[in-house]
C-alpha cells in the first residue's frame, strides 16, 4: 500500500510539473482529490490497511495531500499571474491617442436669460410664478383695465380662439390671476411665453417675457426705479447707465419705459443699438388702483409697480444675435455658438 501511495504521489507530482493552463491544472485536481480521485481511493483503502499500521499510513496520505495541494496552488498562482499579465497586455490604453470629442449642450439663449433675471429676483425676495398661455379674455385684458373697444387693444392683437379664449398676448395677465389668489404683501415674477399677430426682423409670433408684480403699502415709484436700476446694473454690469421715460399702459398710472445704455458700445452707438447709444428694454409704472380693485384688493390702502420686459430682445442683445426668428428655427448651428 505504501508503495502504491508513493507511486500515486509521484505520478501526481509528475502530472503537476507538466500543467500548462488552468483547465489542465483542474483536471488534475480532480484526478487527486475528486470523489473517485487517487489520493480519496487511497483513504478510502485504509479499511484494508492492518490497524497497527493505519496511524502512520494515514500520516503518509495527509503528507502527499498537502504537498501536491501546495504543488497545485504555487501552479495555480502561475497561472492565475500570466493571465493578469496578459490582460494588462492586452488592455494597456494608449493616453497619448486623441480622444474622441463628445458633444456637450447649452442653455437656449432664452432659458438662459430667464434664469439669469429670475435669479436676480429671487435674490430680491420675489416669488417665482407661472400662469397659462391658454388665456381668458377676462385677465389678459379686461381685468388690465383694457376693455373690449379699447384702442390700446390694437397693440396687442392676438390669436383668438374663440371669442373669450386666446393666446395670451402679455405675461401682464398673471398679474389679476395672482392678486386674485394672494393677499399683500407679495411680490412675484412670472417668465413665459406670449403671443402676437407680429412677424418680421424683431417680431416674432411667439416670443417671451417676464412680469413683476408688488404689492405693498407705501409702494412708490421710487421703489420701482430703484429696484430696477438694480436689476438692470447686476444683468448688463455696474456702469450701465439707466434711463426712465414717461409713456402710457392702461393698466398703470403713471407709467414709464426704461432704457439702458448699449451694452456693446457702453452709449456710444453701434450696429445693435442702432446709432442711438441706447436700448429700450421694459414697460412699467405704479399699477393703476382701477387694477387692484378688480381683483379684490383695497386700492386705499395697498398700492403695487408692476413690470414686463421683453425677454427675446434681452437675449439678443445679450448675444449679439440679429433676427428674432434665430431663436425659434431650432438651428443646432446656432444652438452650438451659445455654448
Ligand atoms: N404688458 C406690457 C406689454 O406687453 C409690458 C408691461 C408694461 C408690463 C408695463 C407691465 C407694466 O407690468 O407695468 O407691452
Amino acid at each position: 500500500m505504501i508503495e502504491e501511495l508513493l507511486k500515486i504521489k509521484e505520478e501526481l507530482l509528475g502530472d503537476i510539473k507538466k500543467l500548462t493552463n488552468l483547465k489542465e491544472l483542474n483536471e488534475v485536481r480532480i484526478k487527486a482529490f475528486g470523489k473517485a480521485g487517487a489520493i480519496s481511493n487511497l483513504s478510502k483503502g485504509m479499511r484494508d490497511v492492518a490497524p497497527e499500521d493505519r496511524p502512520k499510513f494515514g500520516a503518509l496520505i495527509n503528507i502527499a495531500r498537502s504537498e501536491i495541494e501546495r504543488e497545485l496552488e504555487l501552479k495555480n498562482k502561475e497561472f492565475e499571474e500570466a493571465e493578469l499579465n496578459k490582460r494588462l497586455q492586452e488592455e494597456k490604453v494608449d493616453i497619448t491617442e486623441p480622444s474622441k470629442a463628445c458633444e456637450i449642450g447649452a442653455l437656449h439663449p432664452i432659458s438662459d436669460v430667464i434664469d439669469r433675471l429670475t435669479d436676480i429676483c429671487v435674490d430680491m425676495g420675489f416669488s417665482v410664478v407661472e400662469g397659462p398661455e391658454i388665456e381668458s379674455d377676462y385677465y389678459n385684458f379686461e381685468a388690465m383695465n383694457i376693455p373690449k373697444n379699447h384702442p390700446s387693444r390694437d397693440m396687442q392683437d392676438t390669436f383668438f380662439i374663440t371669442d373669450e379664449i386666446l393666446l395670451r398676448s402679455q405675461t401682464s395677465a398673471v398679474q389679476a390671476r395672482e392678486m386674485e389668489k394672494r393677499k399683500p404683501p407679495f411680490k412675484i415674477v412670472c417668465p413665459g411665453k406670449t403671443y402676437r399677430n407680429d412677424s418680421d426682423a424683431t417680431h416674432s409670433p411667439i416670443f417671451n417675457q417676464l412680469e413683476g408684480l408688488v404689492v405693498d403699502e407705501n409702494i412708490s415709484m421710487a421703489d420701482l426705479k430703484s429696484m430696477l436700476t438694480i436689476l438692470m446694473k447686476r444683468l448688463y454690469g455696474e456702469d450701465t447707465k439707466i434711463r426712465f421715460r414717461p409713456s402710457f399702459f392702461p393698466f398703470t398710472e403713471p407709467s414709464i419705459e426704461v432704457d439702458v445704455s448699449c451694452p456693446n458700445c457702453h452709449g456710444k452707438g453701434c450696429n445693435i443699438c442702432k446709432g442711438s447709444g441706447m436700448l429700450e428694454l421694459l414697460g412699467a409704472g405704479v399699477v393703476n388702483p382701477k387694477v387692484l380693485e378688480m381683483s379684490g384688493i383695497d386700492s386705499k390702502k395697498y398700492r403695487g409697480f408692476a413690470f414686463g420686459f421683453g425677454l427675446d430682445r434681452t437675449a439678443m442683445i445679450l448675444n449679439s444675435i440679429g433676427n428674432i426668428r434665430s431663436l425659434y428655427r431650432n438651428d443646432k448651428r446656432f444652438l452650438e455658438q451659445m455654448r
